[in-house]
């Protein structure tokens, strides 16, 4: 099928211009409460019981879930102009995290955010970093032995959180490193809770868990601002994120104030440490579970590096541990929904959408799609090839979303996936522990609710 025609799956005979059909919830809240008692579930019913596109609202706001790929490529990209980010993104408490980085702001200043930010994620900056991705996953597992039990999902936060920091400050401020670690451990916290939107959208009440988490925001300030005084003043290329950051010029002449260099960075520090680690989790407990494609990716390993580090070269030829990433965030995409609100009226699959209303298109729901998936929950890295790609409908398959808004780290979190696999599988097997159960917690991203607990066995 071409890519851009409309997929022939697609649901047809639609009343145009009316109402979606969708749950109605209660008077005074909405679904809220139907929700926020199983995200998960609350969004597969949604889709069985009314379609491709759903209405409903959150206490008294409008929204609507697509499923279809169409759809949320409409969204993303053919008519992205027409949609800003969703209320929550927009909240006091986004705003005092990463304030107008990229991942919030909107119109001209994303527009020159994004055009400013771009060369740090040039191909050649992004393979610099290869070595501290593999440095830094040899230093982690240099500590571990042999039959001992881990939690993977704790280890893979801590050493993407110790490779963003690097990559992005350079080794001379390593003792800043564990202190920026820690803060924003602590500072991020509140994410790790499904009640999250609650939380967040309360964020102006002066309870001791927000006085706290105000508190943590300042102490980050106060280090990220000195770390770029130190950045400005040395005014040399460091090889870091910060420093490319720095010397960005627009067309203009002009460059990022503090402020903004601040925002972008706690923005790269958020986006990009807990959903490479949780594709990482994700994918070893996946491995552990289909024991054939396990083999399979060590055979890779053993026969692309034979016992050496790897580096960005091997990246071409490490093509299953690729597809084991593919897969992986598949079925349990880090960002498993995304939200926009629409501008300006507008028709999407067929249905009239009012100016306001929260538009949700969920990698978790449209990935599993028996209509674009065969076997979609069983995990199949090798259905990943270029015919396959080619079949598929664009947009059935979004981990890192999609048109102007795309992930700007894509390709660096491939790049820090597929070496972190490839240099742990080169010295171990982690074998899953037998009885502790794997559940998932949809916070802000998709969490293992209890960690995933392995043994670690040589290799
Ligand atoms: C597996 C890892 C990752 C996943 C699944 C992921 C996913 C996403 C998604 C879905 C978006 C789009 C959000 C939206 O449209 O509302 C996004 C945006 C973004 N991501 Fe990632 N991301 C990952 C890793 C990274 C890394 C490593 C970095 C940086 C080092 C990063 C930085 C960003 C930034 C700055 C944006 C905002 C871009 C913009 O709006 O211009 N991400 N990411």
């Amino acid at each position: 099928m071409n890519k851009t025609e409309s997929s022939p799956l697609k649901q047809s005979n639609r009343a145009r211009s009316s109402r979606p059909p969708g749950p109605k919830g209660t008077p005074a809240m909405g679904v809220m409460r139907d929700f926020n008692r199983d995200h998960l579930g609350f969004i597969e019913r949604a889709q069985r019981e009314y379609g491709d596109v759903v209405w409903m609202r959150f206490l008294y706001v409008p929204a609507i879930f697509l499923y279809h790929p169409d759809d949320v490529e409409y969204v993303l990209v053919t008519n992205p102009k027409n949609f800003i980010k969703s209320m929550s993104l927009r909240s006091n408490f986004f705003q005092r995290l990463v304030g107008n980085g990229l991942l919030t702001s909107q119109g001209e200043e994303w527009k020159r955010a994004r055009r400013l930010s771009q060369p740090a994620f040039h191909r050649e900056r992004v393979a610099s970093y290869a070595s501290v991705m593999v440095d830094y996953t040899r230093r982690l597992t240099a500590k571990w032995q042999a039959g001992e039990t881990r939690d993977t999902h704790t280890d893979m936060m801590r050493l993407t959180l110790e490779i963003v920091v690097q990559c992005l400050f350079s080794a001379d401020v390593s003792r800043d490193v564990d202190q920026v670690g820690e803060t924003l451990k602590e500072l991020v916290k509140p994410f790790a809770s499904q009640a999250t939107l609650k939380w967040i959208l309360d964020n102006r009440l002066p309870t001791p868990a927000h006085l706290r988490f105000h508190r943590l925001a300042k102490k980050i300030d106060n280090v990220v601002y000195r770390i770029i005084a130190e950045h400005r003043r040395s005014g040399k290329d460091k090889g870091d994120l910060l420093s490319t950051l720095l010397a960005a010029r627009d067309e203009d002449g002009s460059q990022m104030s503090d402020r903004q260099l601040r925002d972008e960075v706690m923005t790269l520090f958020l986006a990009g440490h807990e959903t490479t680690a949780l594709t990482l989790a994700w994918s070893w407990y996946l491995l552990g579970t289909n024991p054939e494609s396990e083999q399979r990716f060590h055979d890779e390993v053993d026969d692309v590096l034979g016992g050496r580090a790897a580096t960005a070269a091997d990246l071409p030829r490490l093509k299953f541990t690729e597809q084991i990433a593919k897969e992986s965030m598949r079925l349990y995409p880090p960002a498993y929904g995304l939200g926009r609100e629409a501008i300006d009226d507008c028709e999407i699959g067929g249905y009239h959408v009012p100016a306001g209303t929260q538009v949700f298109m969920f990698q978790w729901a449209t990935q599993r799609d028996p209509r674009f998936y065969e076997e979609p929950l069983s995990f199949h890295p090798e259905r990943w090839t270029e015919d396959f790609i080619e079949r598929l409908p664009k947009y059935a398959y979004f981990p890192f979303g999609g048109g102007p808004r795309a992930c700007i780290g894509a390709s660096f979190a491939m790049m820090e996936i597929i070496l972190c696999l490839a240099t742990i599988g080169q010295k171990f097997r982690l074998e899953l522990v037998a009885d502790h159960p794997v559940s998932i917690l949809p916070a802000m991203s998709l969490r293992p609710k209890d960690g995933i607990k392995v043994v670690v066995r040589s290799r």
